[in-house]
């Protein structure tokens, strides 16, 4: 594991990776910081049950990397960063969360920590007892994050829905939600609120059942979700749903959500672009959180939540002009669109 770890590492460019242990805690850990050209690292603190370390890591630097790609395509002068905490009974939360807050303030401002799946606004608040780098999840914080996440996500279908049919005619729409999460609650009650039809599950069938009820949106089996007949499948859940097996299944015209790392692998996009799916790219679409975040800690503004609607439809929009104008899988583009821009960033402050 470890030669093929460091090799990854090497054709990827990572900057560095840290494991940490803290045994009066029970932290075991990994931190990687990918790329810090444009400027600090943001990244969520992710904390999971994994099979084991190996799978930890691997999740912790495919983060890592799609943070600085979300950075760069949301024009911001960022970089990307995860903290991956490995989920275990020995763990005692509140310790275990001001360690790391200790380490992160260590770095001095080159990581800039935030939520993430099973760290919220409690966790968060450990972690900011420690260090000025993380977000704040009080009122003294940026605020309204998952929102943000939200109105980007819908912003982008919008865009996706102009690019394949000239409107959004969104009377005419049906989408599925995968996940009715802090996100995607958010995005399922907007996309109804503006006239589709909205299907949602979610594996927590008693909290998402009532949820889709508050909605006025249809609940569906988590399990079917996938196959549904639809306009839009917007995946709000966990990553990797777009796999060999999965991929055939799917019957989606558009593909946009809040989910990180969609696609198991990056050969996945191509394969939706071969079955004439629309896949508008994760680290795209869901950088709301991100941007109003970043922009609060960089530049002491709240950007408006329907401010970074607008600015991630554009990003959209242009992306998805370019891939059609070169025939080309929207997923590709935009990872070569990113690298060019972190390039560009670096052959500036060579010069
Ligand atoms: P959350 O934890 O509030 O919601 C996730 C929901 O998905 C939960 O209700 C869970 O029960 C459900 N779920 C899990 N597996 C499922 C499955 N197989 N089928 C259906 N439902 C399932 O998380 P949140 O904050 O809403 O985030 C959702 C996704 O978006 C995550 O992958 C997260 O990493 C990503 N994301 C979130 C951002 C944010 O601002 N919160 C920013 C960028 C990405």
């Amino acid at each position: 594991m470890a030669v093929e770890i460091l090799d990854t590492l090497a054709r990827e460019a990572f900057e560095e990776v840290i494991a940490l242990h803290d045994r009066h805690s029970g932290v075991r850990a990994f931190l990687a910081i990918h790329d810090t050209r444009r400027g600090p690292a943001f990244g969520g603190i992710r904390r999971w049950s994994y099979l084991d370390e190996e799978q930890a890591l691997r999740d912790c630097l495919r983060l890592a990397r799609s943070m600085t790609y979300k950075c760069a395509m949301a024009g911001l002068d960022a970089g990307g960063a995860k903290l991956v905490l490995l989920d275990r009974p020995e763990l005692d939360l509140a310790l275990a969360y001001r360690y790391i807050g200790d380490v992160v303030e260590r770095l001095g401002g080159r990581v800039y920590a935030g939520p993430d799946v099973g760290s919220g606004v409690e966790e968060l608040g450990w972690v900011a007892e420690r260090t000025r780098f993380a977000t704040d999840p009080g009122p003294d914080g940026p605020g309204e994050l998952a929102q943000s996440t939200s109105a980007g996500v819908v912003a982008g279908i919008a865009a996706a829905l102009r690019h394949v049919d000239g409107s959004e005619r969104w009377s005419e729409r049906t989408a599925v939600v995968q996940g009715l999460g802090q996100v995607g609650s958010g995005v399922a009650g907007s996309l109804r609120a503006l006239g589709a039809r909205v299907l949602a599950g979610d594996t927590d069938s008693e909290r998402g059942e009532a949820l889709a009820r508050g909605l006025g949106v249809e609940w569906v089996d988590p399990c079917a979700e996938l196959e549904l007949a639809c306009d839009v499948l917007a995946p709000c859940a966990l990553g990797g749903i777009v796999h060999d097996l999965s991929l055939q299944r799917l019957r989606c015209r558009v593909l946009a959500g809040s989910a990180n790392n969609v696609l198991a692998a990056s050969g996945h996009g191509d394969r939706l672009h071969e079955r004439g799916i629309l896949y508008v790219p994760d680290f795209v679409v869901n950088s709301g959180a991100l941007i109003r975040g970043a922009l609060f800690h960089m530049e002491g503004v709240r950007v408006p939540v329907a401010e970074i609607g607008d600015r991630i439809a554009r990003e959209v929009a242009l992306l998805l002009e370019m891939a059609a104008d070169e025939g080309l899988p929207p997923a590709r583009v935009a990872v070569r669109e990113a690298e060019r821009r972190i390039r560009a960033t670096a052959a500036g402050a060579q010069n």
